[in-house]
């Protein structure tokens, strides 16, 4: 019997080490180590049929054709302007998220809108369930070619048959190569079988869509070099307790990273959600204290948010600070300026900070709708709902600018608000506005103005 052969890989750049250690000499990262089995087989097959055709010799960029046709659009258009305009073709897409989250339903949807022909491989579910799938959503492809499997060298088997227009692999860490023993879903697997794949999609211009999971950390699990290798990875993200699903480019070589499509989860499928400000914010009949609308930029499209805020006597000796959505340093920090710079007395107060929708905002300029929501819950005075909030709050006090305020206070203006809360030291180019600007400089005068 042939000795099982190991060696050690590092999960961080794939680096291979015949032995272990504490610390990657390559990378320098420490903790990443980990041993797998591999046996070294005969060359690929695949591989050395396709070598010899392709021969690349250098041009002058000048000379360089450019198909109009590169891109395959999905007709699903959240994804399209996630991917830049769609998939390019010989593109890899490595699309990225939490179990359950609705990355197969995303793909399915999606394969089943397309007139191309499409190969979805699933190495997790059967042909039967993945047609169960199929009966909910509404797209009816006639051009949908289903495969289980996850040898690698068979599905390039089969799409020598079905030669398929776009790849689907469902989910990466599912698949395994003859090339070497170690077991689906390690780093040596993951890094052979993606290499075989990537090799596949740029010499033949077929588009692959690879699913691949996460780790707990939240990033994609298998060697860093994955995301490396592929041309754009997505994220598809969302609360698991909300019916919100945001897609956003975290690496695209073929677009811009500050894209983001906007999804609702039915029980039909995927909804594409084209005005989502709409969604973000609750409908209510009667004023409420504690709740702020904020601008916030993501990607290149403006976004109305509700912030919600409670402030309430601390029950307990150790008043309570709790966010969902927003960083709760940050709100630390605003509770420390709010004390500090304008005398509000938060010290002792319970503070619940809730961003709806179940969405996470990094934007600075959400920090004056967050002072607002806090005074407007603290002096129990209700903001009318049509006012809006766009700035960031410094250590002083002060009120900063945020970047393109002039598409924050059209987008505003566009959905019905009449006021637009910002920085006196922004400069607002465009001067006819149908909304009211009320400019300030200090948390004292945003106050004065908003409780006068
Ligand atoms: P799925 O695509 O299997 O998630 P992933 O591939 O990311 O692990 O999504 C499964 C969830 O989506 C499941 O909890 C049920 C829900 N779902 C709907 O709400 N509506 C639908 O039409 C479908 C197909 C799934
Ligand atoms: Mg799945």
């Amino acid at each position: 019997m042939a000795k099982v052969k190991t060696t050690f890989f590092c999960q961080n750049c794939g680096t291979q080490h015949a032995k272990w250690t504490g610390k990657c000499g390559v990378c320098n990262e420490w903790n990443t180590i980990v041993e797998e089995v591999i046996q070294k087989e005969e060359k690929r097959k695949w591989q050395q049929a396709t070598t010899a055709k392709n021969n690349s010799v250098p041009l002058k960029i000048e000379d360089i054709q450019l198909n109009p046709e590169e891109r395959i659009a999905t007709n699903n258009n959240e994804l399209d302007t996630v991917l830049g305009g769609g998939l390019v073709k010989g593109s890899v897409t490595l699309l990225g998220g939490e179990p359950g989250i609705g990355k197969s339903t995303l793909i399915l949807q999606v394969a089943l809108q397309l007139s191309q022909k499409v190969l979805y491989v699933s190495g997790e579910e059967s042909q039967s369930q993945i047609k169960m799938r199929a009966e909910r959503l509404q797209g009816k492809s006639t051009n949908c070619f289903i495969l289980t499997e996850t040898n690698t060298q068979r599905i390039f088997k089969n799409i020598e048959d079905v030669q398929p227009e776009i790849l689907v692999i469902d989910s990466i860490q599912t698949l395994h190569t003859n090339s070497i023993e170690a077991s689906p879903g390690s780093i040596s697997q993951i890094r052979e079988t993606s290499a075989e794949l990537i090799k596949f999609a740029k010499e033949t211009a077929t588009p692959i869509i690879l699913i691949g999971h996460i780790n707990k950390e939240g990033h994609i699990a298998g060697p860093k070099i994955l995301e490396h290798m592929v041309d754009v990875v997505l994220q598809f993200e969302g609360d698991r307790n909300h019916t919100y699903r945001i897609l956003r480019a975290q690496k695209n070589r073929f677009g811009s990273t500050s894209e983001l499509g906007i999804y609702e989860m039915l029980s039909d499928g995927l909804r594409e959600v084209s005005n989502p400000s709409e969604i973000l914010i609750s409908k209510k009949d009667a004023d409420l204290s504690g709740t702020a609308i904020a601008s916030t930029l993501e990607g290149v499209r403006p976004l109305m948010i509700e912030i919600q805020a409670l402030v309430s006597t601390a029950v307990y000796g150790t008043p309570q600070r709790s966010t969902t959505g927003y960083n709760l340093k940050r709100l630390h920090m605003i509770l420390a300026v709010l004390e500090k710079r304008a005398g509000f007395k938060l010290g002792a107060k319970d503070v619940f900070l809730n961003i709806t929708g179940g969405i996470h905002v990094d934007d600075p300029a959400i920090d004056l709708a967050v002072v607002a929501a806090i005074l407007s819950s603290n002096q129990d005075i209700a903001i009318s709902p049509k006012v809006c909030f766009a700035a960031e709050v410094g250590l002083a006090g002060e009120i900063r600018p945020v970047s393109k305020i002039d598409q924050r206070i059209l987008e505003a203006e566009k959905l019905g608000y009449t006021s637009f809360v910002a920085s006196k030291y922004n400069k607002i180019v465009s001067t006819k506005h149908n909304i009211k600007l009320i400019l300030v400089g200090k948390i004292e005068e945003a106050f004065a103005t908003l409780f006068a």
